[in-house]
């Protein structure tokens, strides 16, 4: 049966769209961080919508399930295939055309395996902003911004990508297309349909194709690192941001000095802006079309210091020191990989609660496990901390072994201070099993009550997401 879909895909796709060799579906099957690692039936590119919905349609014919990969930059494991090796992965990444810039509309539409720094650049090309902005941008796609409804540096003033969505084109479980294209910016008929794809990681559709919105250029931007006390006088200085913002607040990050240290170790060029060590930073744009920007994060961090909110700040003089400051915060992902075993955790908590949850949850992971790293940052402007773990120096089977223990801890305290267990990164096969555990009884029915609507066989990315 294998072997004929494998034949199959062959002669409706051409042979060179479907790869079965190990060692060229080796990218395909393992994830960004190395933790997953799967197998495949084959791996499938499609060049069109029409390709994705007969590879689709063929896969459920012969009950095999279908993996959506874009950029496989994704932290939770959602796209690649796991072990059971009856999946078939379908890589969007030949897909990758801007189908249309227009301005009036002010919309961008585009195919779903294009990468997300090329439809900024083609927003940017047209005078207009495409803000979605995230350390993956140059690999991950505009399908996997959708599937995982990404949200990054830039959420405070512009949402998450299903902010951003006008439109979606999806080949559905049976190989349907739903023909939902439409730059709309009211549609009030009915369920919006679109919104259930979005966030959906996979699991109830292939995205071929989306119309974006586009925003007002801001090329004029204001950046400043700022070395702080605590994570108290981080989310005290929001509204003071905000209030001499005007408007133009884009980015409030935070970063632990273990991140820091983490990048100055492995990041080639980075260095350290202050002449000495703080316990926390925080990087702070303000973005806009006329020059008051840089009057008015001055004016914000005059006060900030009045208030005694901060004990540092640097502001960047020249393109090339905003780079370098944004390095710092940018080369957090990759430069704790470079040190070993990482355990991730993307939550978030109301704003108000983010100080008690670091001052409390620190010291118990440090009593399961002496001598863990805690790698804090995020985007606290949201209330999204990257709570993130490096094993102890030499460790990592510890960490390993201790995993699940620390993961239950973080998880506990989130959800006893009103919290959620994934700000941003989503559920895939990392978190399939703390959803299940830490949502309500009543979500977890409406999540098996959709899955089984649109997709009744289970072809789309099965184990991932949903409960068992
Ligand atoms: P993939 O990894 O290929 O897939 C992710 C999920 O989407 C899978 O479940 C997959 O099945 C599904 N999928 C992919 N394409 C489609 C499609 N066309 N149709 C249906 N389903 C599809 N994420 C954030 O939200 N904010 C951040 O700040 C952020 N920073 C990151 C920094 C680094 C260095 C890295 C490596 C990752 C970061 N991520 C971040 C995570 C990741 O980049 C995002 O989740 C991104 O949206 C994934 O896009 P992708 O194209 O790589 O998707
Ligand atoms: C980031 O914001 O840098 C990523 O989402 C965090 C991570 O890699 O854990
Ligand atoms: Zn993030």
């Amino acid at each position: 049966m294998t072997a004929n879909l494998v034949h199959d895909l062959r002669t409706a796709l051409g042979e060179s769209a479907v790869v079965t060799d190990p060692a060229d579906m080796a990218a395909y099957v393992t994830d960004w961080t190395g933790s997953f690692t799967g197998t495949a039936l084959a791996v499938v590119r499609p060049a069109s919508t029409a390709e994705v919905a007969t590879a689709v349609r063929l896969c459920a014919a012969a009950g095999v399930g279908v993996v959506p990969q874009g950029g496989n930059t994704g932290l939770v494991g959602g796209g690649v295939p796991d072990s059971g090796g009856d999946q078939i992965v379908i890589s969007l990444g030949r897909m990758r055309r801007v189908r249309e810039v227009d301005p009036v509309a002010d919309t961008l539409t585009v195919e779903a395996g294009t990468p997300l720094a090329t439809v900024q650049e083609a927003a940017a090309a047209a005078g207009r902003l495409f803000p979605l902005s995230l350390g993956s941008e140059g690999s991950c796609t505009i399908g996997g911004t959708i599937a995982t409804n990404a949200g990054g540096t830039a959420v405070l003033r512009y949402g998450m990508m299903r902010e951003l969505v006008l439109g979606l084109e999806v080949v559905l479980p049976d190989g349907r297309v739903w023909d939902g294209l439409r730059p709309l910016r009211k549609d009030n008929t009915g369920y919006d349909l679109k919104q259930l794809f979005i966030g959906s990681e996979g699991t109830l559709g292939v995205v071929t194709a989306a119309v974006l919105r586009l925003l007002p250029a801001t090329p004029r931007r204001a950046t400043a690192f700022v070395a702080l006390e605590s994570v108290e006088a981080a989310t005290a200085l929001l509204p003071l941001l905000r209030e001499h913002g005007g408007g133009q607040l884009t980015t409030w990050e935070l970063l632990g000095r273990q991140a820091v240290d983490l990048v100055l170790a492995h990041l080639p060029g980075a260095r350290d802006p202050f002449p000495e060590r703080h316990a926390w930073y925080g990087l702070v744009e303000l973005a806009g079309t006329s020059a008051d920007v840089d009057e008015r994060l001055e004016e914000a961090l005059a006060d900030a210091s009045e208030q005694g909110l901060l004990v540092d700040a640097v502001l960047a003089g020249s393109p090339a020191q905003r780079e370098s400051l944004w390095a710092l915060r940018e080369g957090v992902s990759e430069a704790q990989k470079s040190e070993g075993a990482t355990l991730k955790h993307d939550v978030t908590l109301p704003i108000t609660a983010l100080s008690r949850f670091v001052a409390e949850v620190g010291p118990r992971l440090l009593t399961a496990l002496p001598g863990l790293r805690l790698v804090t940052y995020g985007h606290i402007g949201d209330g999204n901390l990257h709570y993130n773990i490096s094993a102890p120096v030499g460790d990592d089977a510890a960490l390993k072994r201790e995993a699940p223990a620390l993961t239950r801890i973080v998880y506990d305290a989130v959800t006893a201070l009103g919290g959620s267990i994934s700000a941003e990164h989503g559920i895939g096969a990392l978190k399939r099993d703390a959803a299940a555990a830490y949502k309500t009884g009543v979500e977890v029915d409406l999540l098996r009550a959709v899955k089984q609507a649109i997709d009744p066989d289970g072809v789309m990315n099965p184990r991932k997401v949903v409960p068992g």
